[in-house]
């Protein structure tokens, strides 16, 4: 595996949790007269390369959308090609995730895939989740809706006389722990974010490219996040800010100050 980037590289990128919509397998393949599913085939078979390079560039958390709620109304045959496809990658990647000190989750509603893959993916989590490098997480049967409604309703029956906070609510999400989408990639051309990580995406960045999904490659990954360093990120500030809580500190310090009649005395 490459060497990853020196200390002072990572720390000039504000960019730490990367996801990306895996999209148009299903028109690479057409264009080559091939059913659907081979488009699905092809790109599956691109993962781990993205999964290295995102570890060589030293990011906390990648999130690959693989299969959303929407996509169970599509044919059988392809929705079990997908199914069987995640099973497929668990058996051949796992030892790979553990050498590499990758830890792996499925976020989304997972009750009814096949039992086995269930297992499989259950004893993969477990198995990797004291693993401190890269969090890779795959978006299997999910949707960005239901998991605030999750979310809010696990909450209300916890704490039924609480008020509800963005805090409380962002700690009941499926994978708290990769926190707030810094980038997100949509690859295959439409310019949509398709119910993916709503509540987590609200200051991304955004990057479209048309290149479809089987021919994206470590080297695009590369230049797009090299790309994407490059732009100032204010969080609501006029000026660049390390991240939201940052923006959001200040934001709270100058309301308060305005609130006692100092206004015009900005932190
Ligand atoms: C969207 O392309 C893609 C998907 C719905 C599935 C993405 C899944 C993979 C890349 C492989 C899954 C692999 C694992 C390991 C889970 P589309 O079919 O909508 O393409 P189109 O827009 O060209 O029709």
């Amino acid at each position: 595996m490459p060497k990853k980037k020196n200390f002072l590289q990572f720390n000039m990128s504000s960019i730490k949790h990367v996801a990306i919509i895996m999209d148009g397998n299903g028109r690479w393949a057409q264009k080559r007269l091939r059913p659907r599913v081979w488009g699905h085939i092809r790109g599956s078979s691109i993962i781990s390369s993205i999964v290295e390079a995102a570890d060589d560039e030293g990011l906390s958390a990648l999130t690959l959308y693989a299969f959303s709620t929407e996509n169970w109304s599509r044919p059988i045959a392809e929705v079990s090609t997908l199914f069987n496809l995640l099973k497929k990658f668990l058996l051949k990647e796992r030892t790979r995730l553990i050498k590499n000190n990758v830890s792996f989750k499925v976020i989304g509603d997972i009750a009814n895939l096949p039992v086995e893959t269930q297992k499989l993916i259950s004893e993969t989590e477990e198995i990797t989740k004291e693993n401190k490098g890269l969090k890779l997480t795959f978006a299997f049967s999910y949707g960005g809706r239901s998991e605030i409604v999750k979310s809010v309703n696990e909450f209300i029956k916890n704490n039924p006389s609480k008020e509800l906070t963005e805090k409380d609510l962002t700690s009941h999400l499926y994978n708290p722990e990769t926190g707030d989408v810094d980038l997100l990639i949509r690859t295959g051309g439409d310019q949509r974010i398709s119910n993916f990580l709503l509540w987590q995406m609200a200051y991304a960045e955004l990057y479209f490219t048309p290149t479809r999904w089987p021919d994206f490659s470590a080297k695009e990954f590369k230049q797009i996040l090299n790309n994407v360093t490059q732009r100032e990120r204010r969080f609501g500030n006029i000026s660049s800010e390390s991240d939201l809580s940052s923006s959001a500190d200040k934001a709270e310090v100058n309301k308060h100050a305005f609130a006692r009649g100092l206004k015009g005395q900005n932190v």
